[in-house]
């Protein structure tokens, strides 16, 4: 549909940014804090951009009065944060650390004090490394148990305060690159085990939702999931096929287990067949059933694009690109289902990721009408090379372009029907990528961070942090 004019953005639309504690805190031993998987991971040689670590970050631990207060100059209504388990729990369960607690006392203390709405995220991949040790962490039902626990002592004490929470951040693509192509950790690649893996992430999620109407009545909860809506690369009947076969693999996999607790047809019997089929008990679906999450948190960064995959085509080893070098990433598929191709209608970031905000809103769409629940964009953004001119600004108009036209396609969307909860762009600061060091930034500000030697951390605005200040004063209303 072409619209003439769009619907305003809701009045109280929730503008925001998001963070996750690894990539922002540093101060990864501070306090008691307690040793995580990535702590471990990326002291393996070879396993992130450089070999960097998230030991100082962007040392968020010490300086989130300085950049809370950025927020507040900004304007934002939200700030999406995720708390370090390690921090609560040094060994993931047992005795509560207390200056772990304390920290985010604050830091949700003086959110709350700028007017600054919370939306916190229980997990964003930094699993307690004694757990792993323990039992495998999410290679066990144990895990299950002590998720709960974990997130009950978090709405004990944050959920006075904050009222919106994510339970997993991307459960599909922890879980797919822990335990399908061995780039996260623990860095398995075993199938059977992946789908095993995911079974009880499916379960911790549901079980922390349905601990939380007891503890947060009044409160609201969704996982975040990856969502990169399928395409078809023709018109051919096969490759639709194969996108069809995407669509439900890499999508409604996860999001008909959140919103129904069933796992979609197709796919399970194919999973079956290749005897690779989680392994589930029945009073598995009761519970998976009583999880259902009050919005759906999507993160949007492109589509993807898929054909036909021949029975001995392309695998899931096909290289990705965490170099900023254009043109490398590699085709990757599910033999004899799919296979990823180029879109050659996008245009594409350095490190290969589509830019389409069309697809936002053709995702919006697909969700709203499967689902039938409301959205939050818990991330959307632009990861680039930024430089500092000799004045000292950053004139990031990509990165403005990037959000401005997913803006439109989400104003686009909610004219079409969408209810639409709120936008955080990642990130608000820049941040530590996973497998990209610092030199792939995503802030509104910069921070003087990088691979290399010693530096001083120093915080920049950025063009675009003026840029979406002035949107969220006029609530969208120019865009
Ligand atoms: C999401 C994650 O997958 O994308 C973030 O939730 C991550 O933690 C972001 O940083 C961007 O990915 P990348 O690889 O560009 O850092």
């Amino acid at each position: 549909m072409l619209h003439k004019k769009l619907k305003p953005f809701p009045t109280d639309f929730l503008w925001g940014a998001a963070s996750a504690a690894y990539q922002v805190e540093g101060a990864w031993d501070t306090d008691g804090k307690g040793k995580s998987n990535w702590d471990e991971f990326v002291r393996i040689p070879g396993k992130t951009f450089k070999d960097t670590n998230g030991d100082v970050a962007v040392d968020h631990y010490h300086r989130y009065k300085e950049d809370i207060a950025l927020m507040a100059e900004m304007g934002l209504k939200t700030y999406r944060f995720s708390v370090a388990w390690t921090r609560i729990f040094p060994n993931g369960k047992g005795e509560v650390n207390q200056k772990g607690i304390d920290f985010y006392n604050r830091l949700i203390d003086e959110l709350v004090k700028h007017g600054i709405e919370p939306i916190l995220t229980i997990y964003h991949w930094d699993l307690p490394q004694a757990l792993q040790d323990e039992y495998g962490g999410w290679e066990s039902r144990q895990i299950v148990e002590d998720f709960r626990n974990y997130s009950i002592t978090l709405f004990k004490e944050f959920g006075d305060r904050v009222k919106y929470w994510v339970s997993l951040n991307e459960q599909n693509i922890f879980t797919r690159l822990g335990y399908q192509t061995g780039m996260h950790p623990p860095g398995v690649k075993d199938d059977k085990l992946f789908y095993q893996v995911n079974h009880h992430a499916n379960l911790a999620n549901a079980i922390a939702i349905k601990e939380f109407r007891n503890y947060v009545p009044d409160g609201k909860m969704g996982p975040s999931f990856a969502y990169s809506p399928a395409y078809a690369a023709t018109s051919k009947p096969a490759d639709i096929l194969a996108a069809e076969n995407a669509e439900e693999l890499t999508n409604h996999w996860w999001m008909d287990v959140y919103t129904w607790g069933e796992y979609p047809k197709a796919t399970w019997n194919y999973l079956k067949r290749r005897g690779i089929a989680p392994q589930v008990k029945e009073s598995d679906f009761t519970l998976l059933k009583e999880g259902k999450p009050d919005f759906m948190g999507v993160n949007y960064y492109q589509t993807t694009t898929y054909e036909k995959n021949p029975l001995d085509g392309a695998t899931l080893d096909g290289h990705f690109n965490t170099t900023g070098k254009k043109g490398t990433m590699e085709s990757t598929g599910i033999q004899g289902l799919f296979k990823t191709v180029a879109n050659k209608n996008l245009e594409t970031t350095n490190w290969d990721w589509n830019i389409d905000p069309q697809g936002l809103r053709i995702g919006l769409r697909r969700i709203t009408n499967r689902y039938g629940l409301p959205i939050l964009i818990s991330e959307n953004g632009l990861g680039e090379y930024d430089t500092v001119e000799a004045d000292g600004t950053i004139n990031d108009d990509y990165r403005i372009e990037y959000i401005h036209t997913h803006l439109k396609a989400i104003q686009e969307a909610i004219t079409d029907g969408v209810d639409m909860i709120g936008y955080c762009v990642w990130s608000f600061t820049d941040l530590l990528s996973w497998l990209n060091g610092f030199q792939k930034r995503y802030g509104f500000v910069y921070v003087n961070q990088h691979e290399d030697g010693k530096h001083d951390l120093r915080r920049i605005k950025k063009k675009s942090f003026y840029w979406y200040k002035e949107v969220i004063d006029n609530n969208g209303e120019n865009i």
